[in-house]
C-alpha cells in the first residue's frame, strides 16, 4: 500500500479529544455521562478525563464496522505502519482476531494445520467455526521444557497428507520469543495455494528494528494477529489483525468480527490503538533499540549467575527454532531445586520482581518500552539474591522429579471440536479419564496452551501434568471443576 496519510496524525485519538472539549448536553450511552455519574472513589483515583473520553460512536467518532472517517484513516495509517494492505482495530484483544481469521478461512469440516501448543482462542476459533485440526507436535526441548515453533518441514509433510487443507497456523513467536523459519513455511503455503495465518499475539514489535525476527507479513503471511497491548503502549485488549495480498476475503473477516465483537467498542481502547500506532511510526526504531539494550544487558548479567541458565539458542539444533525476540527473558531455573512457580513467587515476595510466564522449569520476562534501567538492575539483583539463596541452601539440582510438558496427542481427534463442545457429557473423576473424549478446554494460565481440549482423547500424562502444575501453584481454567477432581467427557 502507498503511504497516503500523514503518520503524525492520530485520527481517532485527536477527535476523542475534541469531542470531550464540546459542551453539551448527553442523552446517549454510557450512562455516567462524562463521568458526572461514574462512582466518586473512581473519579478521584483515576480522574474525570479518562470518563469524559468514555464516549460511544457519536457520528464525529465514526463506526468500527463501517468506518468512513476516523477510524478508517487510523486503521490506514495503521496498516501503512505495520506493513499490511489493510487493517482493522480490535478491543476484544488477539483473541477475537484469531477466531475470527479463523472463521473467515474455514468453514465446517474444513481442514486447517496447526501445532498443538496454539493459544486457546484458536480452540475458540475451531469450536465455532467447525474446523478439524490437524495438529503438528512442534519439537520439545527438555531441557528447557518448552515446545519450539512448526518446522517447514512438518508443515509441508501434513499438507501432503492433507492437500485439502484450508489453511495453517502458526504461532509466531511463542510466548518465549522463539521464532519458527516463517519464510519457508510461507512458501510452502503459497506453492500449494494455502492461506497462512499468524498468530503473532507476541510480535507486533518486529516490524520497527532490524535486530528483532522479521515480521509475519514481511515474510510472506496473508493475516497476522497482534496484541499491541502485550509490548507496545497500547491499553489492555487493544489489538490488530492485518492483512496482506488478496488471498483472504476481507468482507468475510470483517464480517466474522462483526460476529464476536461488542456493538460498544470503548473508545478509549481505539484511541490508545491510534496512539500506540503513531508512537511506534514516529520512534519505533530508538524505542525498540533502547528495549533491545536493556534486554541484552539483562540477560548477560543474568547468564552470568551461577545457578541460572538463559534461554539462548535450543539445545538441539531445531528448525522450530530459527530466530529469538531478544526482549524475551526465559531464565531456568531448576538447577536451584526451584520450579519456575516458586521462583516467581520469591522474586515478587523478597525482591519486588514479577515475571510474565512462570513455568514448571522456567521463567519468563518481558522486556518492553515501558521497561527502565532500574528494573533491569532490580531483575538482576533479585535473581542473584535467589541464586545466592538456593545454592547456599545447597537445594541445587533439587529432590523433586522433572516436570516436564506432556506429550500432547499428535493423532487425528476423535471428534471436531465443535462436536465434542456441543456433545451430551457426562463428569467424572479425572483420574478416571484417561482415554475418553475431553468435552473440556483446560489449560493452566498463562499461557494459555490447552492441556485437555474438546474432541481430544485423554491421556495419562496430560492428567498428570495439570495435578502436578496445580499443585505448584498454576491456575487451571477452562476446567468445570477448578480443584480438577473432576472433569467433563463425551458421553459414551
Ligand atoms: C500466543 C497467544 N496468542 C493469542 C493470545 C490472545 O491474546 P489477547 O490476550 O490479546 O486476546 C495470547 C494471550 O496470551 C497468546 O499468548
Amino acid at each position: 500500500m502507498s503511504s497516503t496519510h500523514n503518520p503524525k496524525k492520530a485520527p481517532i485519538l485527536e477527535t476523542l479529544q475534541a469531542c470531550t472539549q464540546r459542551c453539551h448536553a448527553p442523552f446517549y450511552t454510557p450512562g455516567h455521562k462524562h463521568g458526572r455519574g461514574m462512582p466518586q472513589e473512581l473519579t478521584a483515583w483515576l480522574g474525570l478525563p479518562v470518563f469524559q473520553a468514555d464516549l460511544p460512536e457519536l457520528p464525529e467518532l465514526d463506526n468500527l464496522f463501517s468506518p468512513q472517517s476516523v477510524i478508517q484513516e487510523a486503521q490506514e495509517l495503521a496498516a501503512e505502519t505495520f506493513g499490511a494492505d489493510r487493517t482493522w482495530f480490535l478491543v476484544n484483544g488477539s483473541t477475537s482476531g484469531i477466531v475470527a481469521a479463523i472463521l473467515a478461512t474455514c468453514s465446517s469440516g474444513d481442514k486447517i494445520i496447526l501445532p498443538r501448543t496454539v493459544h486457546r482462542s484458536v480452540i475458540s476459533g475451531l469450536i465455532l467455526s467447525g474446523a478439524m485440526p490437524i495438529f503438528i507436535n512442534p519439537e520439545y526441548d527438555p531441557v528447557w521444557d518448552l515446545a519450539w515453533g512448526m518446522g517447514p518441514e512438518a508443515v509441508e509433510g501434513a499438507l501432503n497428507e492433507h492437500p485439502d487443507a484450508k489453511a495453517v497456523m502458526v504461532v509466531y513467536p511463542t510466548y518465549q520469543g522463539v521464532c519458527s523459519d516463517i519464510e519457508a513455511i510461507a512458501r510452502v503455503c503459497r506453492d500449494r495455494d494455502v492461506l497462512l495465518l499468524a498468530d503473532e499475539a507476541h510480535g507486533p514489535h518486529f516490524t520497527f528494528h532490524r535486530d528483532l525476527p522479521m515480521a509475519a507479513l514481511a515474510a510472506g503471511a496473508d493475516v497476522s494477529v497482534q496484541s499491541i497491548h502485550k509490548v507496545l503502549g497500547a491499553l489492555t485488549q487493544a489489538s490488530m489483525v492485518h492483512v496482506k495480498g488478496d488471498r483472504l476475503d476481507p468482507d468475510r473477516l470483517s464480517a466474522s468480527l462483526q460476529l464476536l465483537t461488542s456493538s460498544s467498542p470503548s473508545y478509549l481502547l481505539l484511541a490508545s490503538l491510534d496512539a500506540a500506532r503513531r508512537q511506534m511510526a514516529l520512534d519505533g526504531e530508538a524505542l525498540m533499540e533502547e528495549t533491545l539494550r536493556l534486554g541484552r544487558s539483562a540477560q548477560a548479567q543474568i547468564a552470568a549467575i551461577p545457578g541460572l541458565r538463559v534461554l539462548d539458542g535450543p539445545s538441539a539444533p531445531t528448525s522450530g527454532f530459527t530466530a529469538r525476540d531478544r526482549t524475551r527473558i526465559v531464565v531456568n531455573v531448576s538447577e536451584l531445586g526451584l520450579s519456575g512457580y516458586e521462583a516467581d513467587e520469591l522474586l515478587d515476595e523478597k525482591f519486588g520482581v514479577v515475571c510474565e510466564l512462570p513455568l514448571p522449569k522456567t521463567v519468563t520476562f518481558i522486556v518492553s518500552l515501558g521497561n527502565t534501567q532500574t528494573d533491569i538492575d532490580r531483575l538482576v539483583a533479585g535473581l542473584e539474591g535467589l541464586a545466592r539463596q538456593f545454592r547456599r541452601e545447597g537445594a541445587c539440582g533439587g529432590d523433586r522429579p522433572p516436570l516436564a510438558f506432556p506429550e500432547l496427542s499428535p493423532k487425528p481427534l476423535c471428534l471436531s471440536p465443535r462436536d465434542a463442545f456441543f456433545a451430551p457429557v457426562e463428569t467424572i473423576r479425572a483420574i478416571d479419564a484417561v482415554n475418553r473424549i475431553s468435552a473440556e478446554l483446560v489449560c493452566p494460565y498463562p499461557p494459555g496452551i490447552p492441556i485437555l481440549m474438546p474432541g481430544e482423547a485423554i491421556c495419562a500424562a496430560a492428567i498428570d501434568y495439570l495435578h502436578a502444575v496445580k499443585t505448584r501453584g498454576a491456575l487451571l481454567t477452562g476446567c468445570s471443576d477448578p480443584s480438577f477432581q473432576t472433569v467433563q467427557v463425551v458421553q459414551e
